[in-house]
């Protein structure tokens, strides 16, 4: 039997999921994690490239987990784990930070855009981030990485990494290829639809969380930004229109011109309605797994630790090969 293909990807804990982190990674996920050997992780130590605080950290990191759960992965397929548990993503990143060039990531628009936000926190870590990411996808000999498309640049940095460290030493890493959506690589603000949604968002009513309850959720699509044209069309110039248009495709599994379609000579009301209604049906299952999960601490604890014992074992193994080609002693203890 042939052995089957790896996949790796990963959210940070530094706040709520938001529909985006769904649409744009997470459904991916849970509809290749049959095909693929998996490994899911929840990203501690990136976020704290920003500052956060610890209870809230923590708490965050488990929610995480319990989402990643109530979305439909599946913890007996897939190895699921907390990424400050598996110390091999820092050696290697090590590693790594000293094959990357600095004008490399002074070009990361993540890193321009989160530097130009915030000059009093321009720490080594937000510079670096990228190279982090690079480590935790080559770790596992990775094939395919599904994410959102704002991690594109990070994802040909793991690449451009990989082959420089196979070519300078001898084939090590496989070269990873990134898997994005069809519809839902972007997931745009509901209040400004021209950025992308984010949960560090300051206005609440711009996003919404795989936690929201059904009122929220419809008063917060009710409040979304369209335009005066009042004609429900897929097009650049109505990116909010356009935004609800891909979010209603990717979860109702529809084509956007059958929704077009079916909203001929209607409103936005209307539109508007059957949207939220569409994203209700969606999350409303999820979220009450996610509730239930929650209390199930000692449950989730479990699935982490055998998580990380089973990453471990394979990163441990990439890991050593590094060590010997850079010219490493070899422990004898
Ligand atoms: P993060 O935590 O910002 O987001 C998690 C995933 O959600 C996707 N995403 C979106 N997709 C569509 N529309 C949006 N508005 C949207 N917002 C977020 C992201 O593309 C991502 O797939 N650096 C990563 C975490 C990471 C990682 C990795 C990912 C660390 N190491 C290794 C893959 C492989 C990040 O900050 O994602």
């Amino acid at each position: 039997m042939d052995e089957k293909k790896i996949i790796f990807s990963g959210a940070q804990p530094s706040g709520k999921m938001t529909l985006g982190n769904y649409l744009g990674a997470i459904k991916n996920w849970t509809e290749l994690q049959n095909e693929y050997e998996c490994f899911f992780s929840v990203v501690d130590l990136h976020a704290i490239t920003v500052p956060q605080e610890a209870k809230v950290l923590r708490e965050n990191a488990m929610k995480l987990l319990a989402q990643y759960i109530a979305c439909g992965l599946d913890p007996e397929k897939n190895t699921i784990f907390i990424q400050s548990h598996v110390k091999e993503h820092l050696e290697l990143m090590w590693v790594l930070n000293t094959m990357t060039y600095m004008g490399e990531l002074s070009r990361m628009t993540q890193f321009k855009d989160k530097s130009q936000k915030s000059e009093a926190n321009l720490n080594a870590g937000l510079f670096t981030y990228p190279v982090l990411m690079a480590a935790d996808i080559l770790l596992y000999q990775t094939d395919l990485v599904p994410v959102g498309d704002d991690q594109k640049q990070h994802l040909e940095l793991a690449r451009d990494l990989a082959n420089r460290f196979n070519n300078r030493y001898s084939p090590t890493f496989k070269i990873p290829e990134g898997y994005y959506p069809k519809g839902g690589a972007r997931v745009m603000s509901l209040q400004e639809p021209t950025k992308k949604m984010s949960k560090s968002d300051s206005n609440e009513n711009a996003f919404i969380l795989l936690e929201d309850d059904p009122d929220t959720i419809r008063r917060k699509i009710k409040r979304s930004v369209t335009d005066s044209e009042g004609v429900v069309r897929y097009s650049p110039e109505q990116p909010g229109i356009k935004n609800l248009l891909d979010i209603y495709s990717a979860l109702s599994g529809k084509p956007v011109d059958e929704i077009v379609k079916m909203y001929e000579g209607k409103g936005y009301g209307d539109f508007k309605t059957d949207t939220a209604e569409v994203i209700v049906g969606a999350l409303e299952p999820m979220r009450e797994k996610y509730l239930y999960l929650l209390n199930n601490k000692d449950y989730l604890e479990k699935i982490y630790s055998e998580g990380a014992q089973k990453a471990e074992a394979k990163a441990r193994k990439t890991l050593r090969k590094v060590y010997r080609k850079v010219g490493f002693l070899e422990r004898k203890y």
